[in-house]
């Protein structure tokens, strides 16, 4: 194919500004692999910190002085142009949902993925632009709620930054579990937190949970911001601590937990799990779209040629739910 694939290069580790538009080739599919035509991708809070190359401990998987793997996002949602001679899964039209993974470019205006990556079809309840987040908030906090501290009906379960990527998702995912959600956010969140389903709510700006007398089984930090010292007199007994941003102290929480008493800090990356196994919850997660119990929120969709500015956004620490190119 001579048409050219216009895509964003990380040239070092930086600000926004060392996102470089590229035209490339377009690729051939090989045998395995399907071409798509992205209508939307996901810019998130992870593809800022690739971008910056954080944390630097990171950077031996990363790339040492810049990214080994250099081009620029991973959720996307858009339609299959041509398929290889042996793709089983999906044929030429298909509205296709997924992400790029660790081969990154999902900011790009075409993508060749090998159909055994973590690819759906996309359902008509979706969007193209609600499609492309799902990879990171729902994707993220299923595999935490459900995974790692398989949420039961009828516990307590707190979020931290319920307004967030990970956090407007997983208050509707717990709530779906049949959790009681109580979720931090600040004053102007407070009604849409309220309005995604948590049961109650807690304005950052105004009160400190840790203060509060309330006991949860499951607090998910969703920004990273606490540490399981400071929560660990509000978990039960044998309550959980989940954050999803790894640090040295969310390490060292990890290890001791194991050692000592019942409460645990637990830290994972779901998106390195197999493809089978995220699809096999992306279905999960499709099937609460279908039941109107999850609904990916979109705080701002920019024009692909505006990535830059997409980034700055992210950047602020303040979007609400998720942004998108188109
Ligand atoms: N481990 C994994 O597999 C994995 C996967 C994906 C992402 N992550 C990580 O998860 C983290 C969260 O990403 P995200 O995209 O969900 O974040 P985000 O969307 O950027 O979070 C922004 C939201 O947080 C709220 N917020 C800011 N400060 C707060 C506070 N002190 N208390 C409560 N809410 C506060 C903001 O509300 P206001 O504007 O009202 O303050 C805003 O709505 C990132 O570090 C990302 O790298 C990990």
């Amino acid at each position: 194919m001579t048409t050219p694939l216009t895509a964003w290069r990380i040239e070092r580790y930086g600000p926004p500004e060392v996102l470089t538009p590229v035209t490339r080739v377009m690729p051939t599919p090989g045998p395995t692999e399907i071409l798509i035509r992205i209508r939307a991708s996901a810019v998130t809070r992870a593809d800022g910190m690739m971008r910056a190359g954080r944390p630097l401990f990171a950077r031996p998987f990363l790339g040492l002085r810049r990214p080994r793997r250099n081009l620029s996002g991973t959720g996307l949602s858009g339609e299959v142009i041509a398929v290889g001679n042996r793709v089983n899964r999906f044929a030429v039209g298909d509205a296709v949902f997924g992400e790029a993974g660790i081969r990154f470019g999902a900011n790009a205006s075409h993508i060749c993925l090998d159909e055994t990556n973590v690819l759906m079809k996309k359902p008509s309840a979706l969007s193209h632009e609600e499609a492309a987040v799902m990879c990171d908030g729902p994707l993220t906090s299923y595999h935490f709620l459900h995974e790692v501290a398989q949420v039961r009906p009828g516990q307590r379960v707190l979020i931290l930054g319920g307004s967030g990527s990970l956090g407007t998702a997983a208050v509707q995912i717990a709530k779906a579990a049949g959790a009681h959600v109580t979720a931090t956010c600040s004053t102007r969140n407070t009604a849409f937190v309220a309005g995604l389903g948590a049961d109650r709510t807690i304005d950052y700006t105004q009160a400190d949970f840790t203060t509060l007398p309330e006991r949860y089984d499951v607090i998910f930090d969703a920004l990273g911001l606490s540490s399981f010292g400071k929560v660990k007199a509000r978990l039960t007994q044998s309550g959980r601590y989940l954050c999803p941003v790894l640090t040295l102290p969310v390490l060292g929480a990890m290890l001791q937990s194991r050692l000592i008493g019942r409460r645990r800090a637990l830290f994972a990356a779901a998106g390195l799990q197999p493809p089978a196994i995220l699809c096999a919850h992306l279905a999960q997660l499709l099937a609460m779209v279908e039941a109107g119990t999850l609904s990916p929120v979109l705080d701002r969709v920019y024009p692909l040629t505006d990535l830059v500015e997409a980034h700055r956004h992210v950047e602020t620490g303040h979007k609400r739910g998720n942004v998108v190119v188109v």
